[in-house]
């Protein structure tokens, strides 16, 4: 089948184009075989082309660790599919042949930038009649994300999250500008730290108030509002020496991240001890806070079916840029360059037909 795959770790030249990709296999009774119209891109594809998370996801392809270094290639990126659905396991109910599906790919499996790919019923929810597969391929890892750190790990939830204030450190990329529909659509008070250019993006989303990162030291135009009850940070570095005294102190309040060193610390030290200096380093920093009246917290991407299911109707897509599948490795460069304002999307279905080799 036609697909683009990378055969070692490295920058876009890794990226290679094929018609005889292997045909994915239905392996259990609950899998589904899902023909890709369009596949979206996340800042994970462009780390995960570059070698980031090998070390662990590997173990998880292979718990046993039977295989060699490296066993995992010829492999597909692509974290986000819209499709229609070409044949079921003999356990699915709930789909049929012919179903649009859209779901997000956990980073352990082939992903969506070839013509088939493979997933649990459990991972795929129907995609809603009235947005096209590219709209819908923008949305399910970063809406995934956002409900796993915002509901299970902030706590947050349609009943209470009304005139809560949070807010979104990073609030123009994918996971922003979902987060701010959603906490807005709960009836939140949302406040998003973005650059000047992406202050139209964000409001027309519904932020409540926009604070210019560039115009001067963030943390002191923040420092000036009223205090958070729960803190959503995109952007990481030196955020966190700073961001937590911005929370309402022994209120509940939170501050969850959703840059955190777990993968990186498996990628340099092994899978064993990098999850022994992460575990060692969360404590330590839970603890750090805890007695200052706050939680810390690191939030993860957590495929979630029925979450997408729930927020379909709240959330618009925001795609920002479109190519066809001859483009793939333009549209890794787009996302490689940063300043995402929303969704970088590939049109997979236009790559069907196409037997070249790119
Ligand atoms: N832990 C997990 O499981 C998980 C899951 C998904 C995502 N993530 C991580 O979460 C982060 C956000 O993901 P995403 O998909 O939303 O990324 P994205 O689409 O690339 O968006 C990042 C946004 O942040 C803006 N930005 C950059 N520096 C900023 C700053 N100092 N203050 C405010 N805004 C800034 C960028 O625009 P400008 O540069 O033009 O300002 C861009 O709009 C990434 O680091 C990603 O790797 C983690």
């Amino acid at each position: 089948m036609p697909a683009w795959v990378i055969d070692s770790y490295g920058g876009n030249d890794v990226l290679r184009y094929t018609t005889n990709a292997s045909f994915p296999i239905i392996h259990y009774p609950n899998e589904v075989i899902v023909r890709v119209h369009a596949a979206g891109l996340n800042p994970l594809d462009v780390s995960m082309r570059g070698g980031y998370g090998a070390a662990s996801l590997s173990m998880k392809r292979d718990p046993m660790n039977l295989q060699q270094k490296g066993s995992e290639f010829p492999l597909i990126l692509g974290r986000d599919v819209s499709g229609v659905i070409m044949e079921c396991g003999l356990d699915v109910k709930y789909f049929k042949e012919g179903d649009e599906v859209w779901a997000a790919i956990p980073p352990w499996k082939r992903g969506s930038l070839a013509e088939f790919v493979v997933l649990s019923a459990n991972e795929i929810s129907h995609k809603p009649k009235t947005l096209s597969h590219s709209d819908a391929a923008s949305l399910p890892y970063v809406g995934a994300t956002a409900w796993s750190a915002l509901v299970h790990t902030g706590g947050l939830t349609k009943e209470n999250c009304a005139k809560k204030r949070i807010l979104i450190l990073g609030g123009s990329g994918g996971v922003g500008t979902f987060s701010i529909q959603m906490l807005k659509a709960w009836g939140g008070h949302v406040t998003v730290t973005c650059s000047q250019s992406a202050e139209p993006l964000v409001r027309g989303l519904g932020a409540d108030h926009v604070v210019d990162y560039t115009a001067g030291p963030v943390e002191v135009a923040l420092s000036t509002l009223e205090k958070f009850d729960m803190i959503l940070d995109n952007i990481g570095g030196d955020t966190e020496s700073w961001a937590l005294g911005l929370l309402k102190p022994w209120s509940g309040a939170k501050y969850v991240t959703l840059v955190t060193p777990f993968l990186q610390n498996t990628d340099l030290l092994g899978v064993a001890d990098g999850m022994m200096q992460t575990s060692i380093t969360v404590v330590s920093k839970v603890l750090k806070h805890l007695w200052k009246g706050v939680h810390y917290r690191w939030g993860f991407f957590i495929p979630n079916g029925l979450a997408l299911e729930d927020i379909s109707e709240m959330i618009r897509a925001v795609v920002e840029a479109e190519f066809p599948f001859s483009q793939v490795p333009q549209a890794f460069q787009k996302m490689q360059e940063g300043h995402a304002r929303g969704k970088t999307v590939v049109h997979v279905a236009e790559g069907w037909g196409d037997n070249s080799e790119h």
